[in-house]
């Protein structure tokens, strides 16, 4: 009988996956031997079917064990060099890896995502499909703006869900936001362009920009996105622009204010880099469609990524060129590979065919929407009317706006931390010192509900008692 932890920190079907695999590769069961039926399992463990037949599904996609049709699952037979290298190994001592600062009991980070919620079965079912078919491939190098598959896949997605209107010969396959605006920074740069940014705002695109030698220009945020008439009058010819979800404040740009920003574009060659983060995670309504989709033939750069829904660590985002930059585009970057390798893509671009992408993007809005109302719910409780919360309803975090609270942030950061609860300083959105409201970012994605209301009841202490 297998001993399971139920503590969340490891999955239970990882464990059971585990625990098979150690008794499969020590020889402990034996070539052929017949696995315990799901159903039986799953109740002598106490523990869902769903969850047996997950780890099933792991060792048969590595072919750890084999099916009989009616009879159930068998161990396979393994080659014994082979059993004998997987045996575990001492573990090395790991002096060398870098220290890291303690994690906080509460990490309130706005980048973190569910620890549990990466598909790993199906992952792996897709990684041994596409690998399967690659085989030739993988001794080749690749298309250089990302493999078709995967660019079909994802013009696909975004038309249908996004209302972005494109071809595949568009998309261009990147890895991660910075990249993506260093393809745009070398297309652009013969232009000297001034580049608008949202303030407070996005702060990591600001370094390439930087990096590129750009004129930035940090333009304040409305209630309904960035303030065209300041970006008219800012002498800017790029606005970088989070319009579905504006990234830290959470607003969204109304259609009036869109059909302006695109006008705003038609007088001398100015563009519009629109950044469509996260707008896969709406909790009210329906999703706000993209700006690009208003004009699909006007200057407007579209971006994209995997890191909210899926996983930030992949690496694969991609960006939408307009028609006018592919034979610029084409021309620079005609010897450039793919940043991305050939097997995340096809692996991505299985997953997506196969449909579990839209399924799992309807599970990240059900898991995300409790731990955001979970979030509202403390917050009401703890902080009443010593604060307000903006930016609720979408995304992984709201900003809480203190009232009224004498101390300096970056002191309530530090209180938070000596409390176990990590913030994310605000500041780092503002372009330059903004002094303003006290506002901090409440991320709740690496949180369980139970956690939230924990964490935050202990920052109200940290910040109050
Ligand atoms: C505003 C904004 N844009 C884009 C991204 C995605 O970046 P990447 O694709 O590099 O992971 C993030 C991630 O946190 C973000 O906050």
């Amino acid at each position: 009988m297998f001993l399971l932890n139920h503590d969340g920190r490891v999955p239970l079907y990882t464990q059971l996956y585990n625990r098979f695999k150690e008794e499969i590769l020590s020889g402990k069961l034996p070539s052929n031997s017949k696995l315990p039926s799901v159903r039986d399992l799953a109740a002598e463990l106490s523990i869902s079917r769903n969850t047996v037949e997950a780890s099933y599904l792991e060792l048969y996609a590595e072919g750890y064990i084999y099916s009989r049709p009616r009879s159930g699952y068998f161990v396979s037979a393994l080659a014994q060099d082979a059993v004998l290298m997987s045996l575990p190994r001492k573990k090395r001592p790991c002096g060398s890896l870098p220290v890291t600062d303690a994690p906080c009991e509460f990490d309130f980070h706005p980048a973190r995502l569910d620890p549990q919620a990466f598909p790993v079965p199906l992952w792996r079912r897709c990684v041994l499909d596409s690998l399967r078919q690659s085989s030739v491939d993988l001794v080749q190098y690749r298309e250089p703006q990302g493999e078709w598959g995967l660019r079909s896949s994802i013009q696909k997605y975004l038309e249908r869900s996004r209302g972005v209107v494109c071809d595949p010969e568009q998309v261009v396959i990147c890895s991660g936001l910075q990249n993506s605006l260093d393809i745009i920074a070398h297309l652009l740069k013969e232009q000297r362009p001034v580049v608008g940014v949202e303030n407070p705002g996005y702060h990591l695109p600001r370094s390439v920009f930087r990096n590129h030698s750009f004129e930035m220009v940090p333009i304040p945020v409305t209630s309904s996105g960035i303030d065209l008439d300041l970006l008219q009058t800012s002498g800017s010819t790029i606005a970088y622009v989070t319009p579905s979800h504006q990234f830290p404040l959470g607003c969204v740009m109304p259609v009036a204010n869109r059909l302006r920003l695109i006008e705003w574009t038609k007088s001398g060659g100015k563009l519009i880099i629109e950044d469509d983060y996260d707008s896969e995670l709406r909790y009210h309504g329906n999703p706000i469609p993209s700006l690009q989709g208003l004009h699909p033939a006007g200057n407007i750069i579209y971006l994209g990524t995997f890191s909210k829904v899926l996983s930030p660590s992949l690496r694969v985002s991609y960006l939408i060129l307009p028609h006018s930059l592919l034979p610029g585009y084409r021309r620079l970057f005609q010897d450039y590979y793919c940043s991305v390798s050939l097997l995340e893509q096809r692996t991505l671009a299985e997953f997506m065919e196969q449909g579990h992408w839209d399924r799992h993007l309807r599970r990240m809005r059900t898991l995300y929407k409790k731990k955001h109302d979970a979030l509202l719910r403390a917050l009401d409780r703890h902080f009443g009317d010593r604060a307000v919360v903006l930016g609720q309803g979408a995304g992984l975090h709201v900003v809480l706006e203190l009232k009224g609270h004498a101390v300096a942030d970056g002191e309530l950061v530090e209180r938070a931390r000596r409390n176990g609860v990590g913030l994310l300083p605000f500041s780092i959105t503002h372009a330059r010192d903004g002094a303003g409201a006290s506002r901090f970012f409440l991320g709740f994605g690496g949180l369980t509900p139970d956690q939230i209301e924990r964490g935050i009841e202990r920052l109200v202490k940290s910040w109050y008692d």
